[in-house]
C-alpha cells in the first residue's frame, strides 16, 4: 500500500477503497467509489481550485502574493505593480511597468453614455449597488468581451476593467454629492487620477503625499486574498464562461454583504455607538456576557495568531492620524484595541484586531464617507479577482461549477388540483 493514500471503509458493506492524497487533500470524486458524495456546506473543509496567485497560513500569520511577503510588496510595490504581479505571475521590469502603467492610462475614459445611467440612480443609491450596476453594464459597450477563450481580447478587459474602475469609482463619489464628474488626467499616476477625480473642486486639489501612499498601501493589502467569498463568486460566476465585467460585477455583489466587505463600517458604527473612552469597559463586558454583539474589527476565520494586513494598516494609521490628527474615534479605537488585547477573554480566542479594525477610520480621515468604504475595498480587490477569474479559464481541471445537493424535501407526491386544496 503507498504511503500517499488513504484507505476509506464502508462499515456498512466492509468494502474498501485506497484514494490518493495529493497536496494534503484527497478528490472528493474518489468518494464515487463508496457511492457516497462529499457535504461540506460553505466549503469550510473543500479547495475548490488549485491556485498559484496568493499564498495564506493563519495560524503563522503569513500573507504572499506569487511567493512574496506582503509586508515587502506594501513597503516597496505601486498599486499596479502589485496587479500586474498578480495577473502575470512575476513582477514586472522597468520597461513591462513603464508600458502597463501608460496602457491602463490610455483606458481610463469610459462611454459617454455610462454618465447618463449613473445619473440615473437617486442621490441616495448605495455606492456599491451602483458599482455593481455600473461595471456589470460595460459588458454592453463591450460585446468583444465575451470572446474569453481569446488571451488578446482577455487581455483587453483585464486593461479595461483596471482602468475605468477608479474612473467609475470615482464619479459614484461625485454622484452621491451631487457634484459634476471629473475627467481622468492622463499627467497624475493610478491613485492620483483616483483621488483627484473624487476630490478636486473648481479644477484644483492639493494631494496630500502621506494620504495618497496609505490609500495606495490600503489597496495593496485587499489585491488578493485566495478563495474568499467575492472571489469564489467571480469564479463560480465566470466558470459559465459570461464576460469578465458581468463575473466581476458578482463579485461585487458579494463583497457588498455585511459579512465581507462591509466590516470596516461596522467598526465605525461600533465607534459611534460607544461614544466615549468612559464607555469602553461596560462596552467591553456586554461582549463577553454575549449582550452586546461581537467586537468588530476583531477575529479572523483564517488568522488565529495575527492578520499581517492588520500590522500594516496599523503602520499606515499612524501616518496618516500624524497628518489629519487623532479624532475621538481613533482614542476609543486605540484604547479598545489596548484593553482587548490584555482581556482573557480575546486572548484565549486568539482574537487579534484584523484589517478592518483601523482601515474605516483612515478612510474617514482622508474623507470617504461610511457607506463609501467597501468601494475602495472593490478597487484594492479588482486585479486579484481578474487573476483568479483567468487562472480559472486556464485550469484543465475546472469545468462550470455546480454542486451537489443532499436533497431534505418530500417524495413523489401527486398533484392536488387547486378547489381541493
Ligand atoms: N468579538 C467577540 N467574540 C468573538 C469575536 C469578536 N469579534 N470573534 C469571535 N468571537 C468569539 C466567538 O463568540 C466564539 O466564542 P465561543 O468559543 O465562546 O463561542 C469564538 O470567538 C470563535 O468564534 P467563531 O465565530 O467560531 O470564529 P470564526 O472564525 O467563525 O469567525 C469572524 C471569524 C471574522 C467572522 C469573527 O471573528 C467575527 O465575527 N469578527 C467580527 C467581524 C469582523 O471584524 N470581520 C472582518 C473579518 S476580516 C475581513 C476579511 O478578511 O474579509
Amino acid at each position: 500500500m503507498a504511503d500517499d493514500t488513504l484507505t476509506i471503509r464502508d462499515n456498512r458493506t466492509g468494502e474498501e477503497i485506497e484514494v490518493p492524497i495529493v497536496d494534503g487533500t484527497i478528490h472528493a470524486t474518489d468518494l464515487r467509489k463508496l457511492g457516497l458524495t462529499s457535504y461540506d456546506p460553505a466549503f469550510l473543509n473543500t479547495a475548490s481550485c488549485r491556485s498559484a496567485i496568493t499564498y495564506i497560513d493563519g495560524d503563522a500569520g503569513i500573507l504572499r502574493y506569487r511567493g512574496y511577503p506582503i509586508e515587502q510588496i506594501a513597503e516597496r510595490a505601486s498599486f499596479l505593480e502589485t496587479a500586474w504581479l498578480l495577473l502575470e505571475g512575476e513582477l514586472p521590469t522597468a520597461a513591462e511597468l513603464r508600458a502597463w502603467e501608460d496602457e491602463v492610462r490610455m483606458h481610463t475614459y469610459v462611454h459617454n453614455n455610462v454618465t447618463q445611467f449613473l445619473d440615473g440612480f437617486r442621490h441616495d443609491a448605495h455606492p456599491m449597488g451602483m458599482l455593481l450596476g455600473a461595471v456589470g453594464a460595460l459588458s454592453t459597450f463591450y460585446p468583444d468581451a465575451k470572446h474569453i477563450a481569446d488571451p488578446a481580447s482577455r487581455r483587453l478587459q483585464r486593461v479595461r476593467l483596471i482602468a475605468k474602475f477608479p474612473t467609475i469609482a470615482a464619479w459614484i463619489f461625485r454622484h452621491s454629492r451631487g457634484l459634476p464628474y471629473v475627467f481622468p488626467r492622463n499627467d497624475l499616476d493610478y491613485i492620483g487620477n483616483f483621488v483627484n477625480m473624487t476630490f478636486e473642486i473648481g479644477g484644483r486639489h492639493e494631494p496630500n503625499p502621506v494620504l495618497q501612499h496609505a490609500l495606495e498601501v490600503l489597496l495593496i493589502l485587499h489585491a488578493d486574498h485566495e478563495q474568499n467569498c467575492s472571489t469564489n463568486a467571480v469564479r463560480g460566476v465566470g466558470s459559465s464562461h459570461v464576460d469578465p465585467f458581468s463575473a466581476v460585477s458578482a463579485g461585487i455583489a458579494a463583497l457588498y454583504g455585511p459579512l465581507h466587505g462591509g466590516a470596516n463600517e461596522a467598526v465605525l458604527r461600533m465607534l459611534d455607538e460607544i461614544g466615549d473612552v468612559k464607555n469602553i469597559p461596560p462596552f467591553i463586558e456586554s461582549v463577553k456576557s454575549g449582550s452586546g454583539g461581537r467586537l468588530m474589527g476583531f477575529g479572523h476565520r483564517v488568522y488565529k495568531n495575527y492578520d499581517p494586513r492588520a500590522t500594516l494598516v496599523k503602520q499606515v494609521a499612524d501616518s496618516v492620524f500624524e497628518q489629519t490628527g487623532i479624532s475621538p474615534k481613533l482614542q476609543i479605537a486605540l484604547e479598545l484595541e489596548k484593553i482587548a488585547l490584555e482581556d482573557d477573554y480575546f486572548v484565549s480566542r486568539k482574537l487579534y484586531p484584523n484589517v478592518d479594525f483601523y482601515s474605516g477610520l483612515i478612510y474617514q480621515a482622508m474623507g470617504y464617507p461610511t457607506d463609501y468604504f467597501t468601494v475602495l475595498f472593490a478597487l484594492g480587490r479588482l486585479p486579484g479577482w481578474i487573476a483568479q477569474w483567468e487562472e480559472m479559464l486556464g485550469d484543465p481541471e475546472q469545468k462550470i461549477a455546480r454542486p451537489r445537493q443532499v436533497y431534505t424535501g418530500p417524495d413523489e407526491r401527486d398533484f392536488v388540483p387547486i378547489e381541493k386544496r
